[in-house]
């Protein structure tokens, strides 16, 4: 399980939030509806729902991330909630998920929650990291964890990024007609010299967490000088992310 530091990643990961700014047009919420933002971090897009007139619920497994947005915007709806394990029961018209699905795993299960959670006509509009996202950085921790012959405590991949194929059929297995669906690359700048850093730290912590602090920095740093030439230009970063767009409909009977 990841360790959010919520505070951190508003300082330094705000661009996770507006890059998802334009899945918001997609989405086109409206006055008077109910809509649930599925892993919802500390609510910045939540917020912005709301400037539409939609009634938003804002959830999150991390209950320092629901925190953060409790604190941000008091005037909004939050939960703690494992997406699962959703309990709804058709009161949402639409779901929104920004950057949160590949963290999600089983994938069938959050599908048949959200698909409770929705409507007849409701619709699921996401984005999310899709097949071959970040797989340089990933690349390149595996082999400095090989070289330095601790692969054997390496653990799985924490995410879930699949192919457009994959992620369509698993929504059709679902019950949803799936309206749209696109695969993009989309790279994405870490700014600063301590960049690439400060985004292991923040979304790699549980692939590292088997190792003590200092052997952390150290993997980090050779991750650094291996990607440096490809991924480092104009003192920042820029992370090879691939991302999976999809708007699924929920057929009224
Ligand atoms: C992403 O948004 O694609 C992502 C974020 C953290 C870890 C892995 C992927």
């Amino acid at each position: 399980m990841n360790h959010w530091d919520a505070a951190l990643y508003d300082r330094k990961h705000s661009f996770v939030a507006e890059l998802g700014e334009t899945l918001i047009t997609l989405l086109a919420p409206q006055r008077g509806e109910q809509i649930l933002d599925l892993g919802c971090g500390t609510g910045t897009l939540t917020n912005q729902i709301t400037r539409s007139g939609a009634e938003v619920t804002g959830i999150d497994s991390s209950a320092d991330m629901i925190e953060q947005a409790k604190k941000k915007y008091p005037q909004l709806h939050f939960e703690v909630a494992d997406a699962r394990k959703l309990g709804y029961a058709g009161q949402f018209h639409a779901v929104f998920s920004n950057a949160a699905l590949h963290w999600m795993k089983p994938p069938e299960a959050v599908l048949h929650g959200i698909w409770n959670a929705l409507r007849p006509g409701g619709r699921l509009i996401a984005e999310f990291g899709g097949k071959g996202n970040v797989a340089a950085v990933i690349q390149a921790i595996f082999m400095v964890v090989r070289e330095l012959e601790l692969d054997d405590q390496l653990c799985s991949l924490p995410w879930f990024f699949p192919s457009i194929g994959e992620y369509t059929s698993l929504m059709e297995q679902a019950g949803f007609q799936v309206k749209y669906a696109a695969h993009f690359a989309r790279p994405t700048r870490l700014e600063g010299e301590d960049g690439l850093r400060s985004w292991i730290c923040m979304f790699g912590g549980s692939l590292l967490a088997p190792f003590p602090a200092h052997l952390q920095g150290a993997i980090i740093s050779k991750v650094e000088s291996l990607l440096k030439a490809d991924c480092f230009s104009d003192g920042g970063w820029t992370a090879d992310y691939q991302r999976i767009r999809v708007v699924g409909l929920k057929p009224c009977e």
